[in-house]
């Protein structure tokens, strides 16, 4: 008996052996922030990546409703690391490889063995992975909506100017299937609505380009939290802890992201880390999202307007359309983005805003904090606007209602509770920012030179 239960127990820890580095990135992949792959979000994908999930029965077109508009804004699909991540990649491991791993430092061995295998060339491009995300979103959208998305509907379609966009639009494109005929035959660029924070300079002189704009991100960078989790890492590499900073464990963490996002597998880097730590880093990410696009500084939303009124005036006309009972000259308007773009019109209109803001010294404090990047915008992140016309005899509500899905999901509107809302009172409720929130103004730097006039 002895001997065979001894083989069964060794059995038993060679399992658990094969099974600790999937245990491993299935602990850490819920805290992978804007790296986070789509299947965090909606987890019946991984079986069925066409499904359209648990959450299908209650998101469908309301009763007595006819979708007569769909402007889906899309974070492009997942993508490699940009050349400046793949390059302090490339630093970090070349530097684990110079010093030879002592037997006491399993991690540092395996991780000199691992093949550091990104190119700078690959900078920040769709990975083949981010094609099949945009074209399985294309297919579910397509099932979700089959009126709008018939055969013959015309399809805007936009994109920001990078590379992994342009990209993006065109697998969402192909996953709409041949038997579309759409009469767009290119993917539109346009900068101006999908990249706005490029072009608004009071964004790029007081966030973009002035450090001390992220002094909450480097506060945590040098703050407890994160010096414990400096500390383990350092301990598990056999490094002295001075060779290590936040931005390179930031690269090892990072790394553990890409690899389970582009490749589906669980690399050597996520086992430097514990849950605990994954939620520090986590947390790292959302702050500087935090500053940087959402509600840190007023500008960063301020800066969307320009999108938040191209869709106004885009559902105003259809309904003026519709009125006049005139074909909906835009049913379908797609625009590829990223996540810089989503992210500040979330906030914009209300989204996912805490108590308080998020801030170095009360990392505990936002555990269960709304603002969570990774559940927001991970990669092909989704907002949806659907413009409904409802016969109101059976409704007796307004003739025009508005639904919103984030990542496939029915959003709760602020000011009713509810899902649905008619037209009339989204307007109102956003009447603020429809009257007053002007790109050009917003975005225009003060003149210093006045106040330089005055004091002389
Ligand atoms: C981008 O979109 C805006 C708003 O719809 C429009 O005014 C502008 O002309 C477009 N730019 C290009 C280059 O298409
Ligand atoms: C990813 O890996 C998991 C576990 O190894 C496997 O079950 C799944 O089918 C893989 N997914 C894809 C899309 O290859
Ligand atoms: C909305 O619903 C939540 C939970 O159901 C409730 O706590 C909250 O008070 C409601 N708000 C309004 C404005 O009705
Ligand atoms: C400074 O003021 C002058 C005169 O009002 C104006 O022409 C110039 O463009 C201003 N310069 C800057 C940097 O704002």
């Amino acid at each position: 008996m002895a001997p065979r239960r001894a083989g069964a127990a060794l059995l038993s820890a060679a399992l658990l052996l094969l099974l600790l580095p999937l245990l491993g990135s299935a602990g850490l992949s819920g805290y992978f922030g804007t790296k986070s792959r789509y299947e965090e979000v909606n987890p019946h994908l991984v079986s069925d990546p066409l499904s359209l999930g648990p959450a299908a029965a209650g998101s469908q077109v309301p009763a007595a409703c006819a979708p007569l508009q769909l402007r889906a804004l899309l974070r492009h699909g997942t993508r490699y690391p940009t050349a400046g991540q793949i390059r302090r990649l490339g630093d970090l491991h070349a530097r684990l490889l110079r010093r030879r791993p002592a037997a006491a430092c399993p991690a540092a061995a395996s991780l000199a063995a691992w093949q550091m295998w990104y190119e700078e060339s690959l900078d920040g491009r769709l990975a083949p992975q981010g094609r099949r995300d945009m074209e399985h979103l294309a297919r579910r959208l397509a099932a979700r909506f089959p009126a709008l998305f018939a055969a013959r509907r015309r399809l805007v379609l936009a994109s920001s100017s990078k590379h992994r966009c342009l990209q993006s639009g065109a697998a969402f494109r192909r996953g709409l299937g041949p038997s579309l005929s759409l009469d767009s035959d290119e993917v539109e660029v346009n900068d101006s609505l999908m990249r706005f924070f490029d072009h608004c300079a009071k964004f790029v002189a007081w966030v973009e380009e002035n450090d001390a704009a992220m002094c909450q991100v480097e506060a945590f960078k040098e703050g407890p939290e994160m010096r414990k989790v400096l500390e383990k890492v350092a301990s598990a590499l056999c490094l002295p802890v001075e060779e290590l900073n936040a931005d390179l464990v930031q690269v090892a963490f990072l790394t553990c992201s890409y690899e389970l996002a582009i490749k589906n597998v669980t690399s050597p880097w996520c086992s430097l880390f514990s849950e605990e730590d994954a939620k520090v880093l986590e947390y790292l990410n959302d702050l500087k999202q935090y500053w940087k696009r959402g509600y840190g500084y007023d500008i960063n939303s301020r800066s969307s307007c320009i999108l938040f009124q191209d869709i106004f005036q885009h559902l105003d006309k259809a309904v003026e359309e519709s009125k006049s009972s005139k074909p909906i000259s835009s049913p379908l308007i797609v625009q590829v983005g990223h996540a810089e773009t989503l992210q500040p019109l979330l906030a914009l209109m209300g989204f996912f805003k805490d108590d308080e803001p998020l801030k170095a010294n009360n990392y505990v404090r936002q555990t269960h904090r709304k603002f969570r990047s990774g559940r927001i915008v991970p990669y092909a992140a989704n907002l949806v606007f659907v413009l409904y016309h409802c016969d109101q005899v059976k409704t007796s509500k307004e003739e025009y209602q508005v639904q919103m899905l984030l990542n496939e999901k029915l959003m709760t509107f602020h000011h009713s509770n509810e899902t649905i809302s008619t037209y009339a009172d989204l307007k109102d409720y956003y009447k603020d920012i429809l009257e007053n929130c002007h790109f050009k103004e917003e975005c225009e730097l003060p003149k210093t030179n006045v106040t330089v006039i005055d004091e002389l």
